[in-house]
């Protein structure tokens, strides 16, 4: 029965260092094997180190190890340091134990290998050119061979406003992957020259560089074309009397700059295309309705302009001159 039982352990120590896993692993043990530091987060292609004890008391009639996938292990009794001088093996996980005739004490170490993105880039998808107030698009931000994706956390922004802060879906733990992401955007004019980006950050956490590693997109500039919009209310009343000047503000906000039309009371067209009309002296004949349409290839907008011209003082003035006159031209 004994002798068997060494068979057993003898077998499982030579699987050991043939580098497959550590089989029968008590990680509950009282003394069990303790590393310095108790998690590593190493860049790719960095050297690294950690120290594993592999047992404190119970140490009599033992034999400690260390499982690795790369770099050496220097063995001083029960210390066993593990040293890489470049890591390379993206899946880095180091067992420390220990065996004694009727168990194996384990205690893992968890290796994080971390490659900052390579590349960041965002653009709109199937769109180039100017948006349109109103419309959907879908922004894109393509993160290139980062690693590990659990850790990496991308977020959206337009100027210094976090628009969406998203967590990687790929499935592989350890290698770089390529990953994009999407968010999908309403344009309304406010985002006429806006600047859109976003950045991909690996939160590696309190053990992991500080800060973590971020890369910034380069940003794009939105052009969003939007139907105008008169600045004064839908409709303006105006009184003014005969004589005075006459100006009708039909000024707008539009992308690209809209176009103005005037149609006169009566319903005539003014060939007049600015967004001020005009008339220095009104006459008594030139109250109505005076129509604005403004509008570009987005829309269009109108206004209408109720004018009431009322006979004045300057009227009564000026007939009392005429009267003088004809009364000096009389004598
Ligand atoms: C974004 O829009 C596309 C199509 O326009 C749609 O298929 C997709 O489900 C939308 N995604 C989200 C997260 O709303
Ligand atoms: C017309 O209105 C706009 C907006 O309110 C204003 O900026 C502009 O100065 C006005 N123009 C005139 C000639 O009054």
């Amino acid at each position: 029965m004994m002798l068997f039982s060494s068979i057993v352990l003898v077998v499982s120590l030579l699987t050991c260092q043939s580098g497959l896993h550590v089989s029968g692993c008590d990680y509950n043990c009282t003394d069990k094997p303790v590393f310095t530091p108790s998690s590593l987060v190493v860049k790719y292609g960095d050297p690294t180190s950690a120290t594993c004890v592999a047992c404190n008391n119970s140490c009599q009639d033992t034999v400690s190890g260390l499982e690795k996938s790369q770099g050496v292990v220097t063995e001083n009794g029960t210390t066993l340091v593990w040293t890489v001088d470049r890591i390379t093996e993206w899946d880095s996980a180091l067992t420390c134990y220990y065996s004694t005739a009727d168990k194996q004490c384990c205690t893992d170490l968890d290796v994080t290998v971390y490659q900052p993105p390579e590349h960041v880039s965002i653009s709109f998808v199937h769109h180039t050119g100017p948006m349109v107030e109103g419309h959907q698009y879908q922004l894109q931000c393509t993160v290139e061979n980062v690693a590990p994706a659990k850790h990496l956390v991308v977020t959206f922004y337009r100027g210094e406003i976090v628009l969406d802060k998203l967590q990687s879906k790929s499935s592989e733990p350890y290698k770089p992957v390529t990953e994009t992401f999407t968010l999908n955007i309403t344009v309304s004019k406010e985002d006429n020259g806006a600047q859109f980006w976003c950045e991909a950050k690996l939160e590696l956490g309190p053990e992991g560089p500080q800060p973590p590693p971020v890369v910034k997109s380069e940003n794009i500039t939105a052009t969003v074309n939007y139907g105008p919009k008169i600045l004064v209310s839908a409709n303006e009343n105006i009184q003014i009397t005969e004589g005075d000047t006459l100006s009708l503000n039909c000024s707008s906000e539009g992308n690209p700059s809209p176009s103005y039309s005037w149609k006169l009371p009566g319903g005539r067209a003014s060939s007049s295309s600015d967004s001020v009309f005009i008339i220095q002296s009104v006459g008594s004949d030139q109250g109505g309705n005076y129509v604005c349409t403004v509008s570009n290839k987005v829309g269009t907008d109108t206004v209408n302009f109720s004018v009431d011209v009322q006979d004045g003082p300057k009227l009564l003035v000026s007939a009392n001159e005429n009267v003088q006159g004809m009364t000096q031209g009389r004598l």
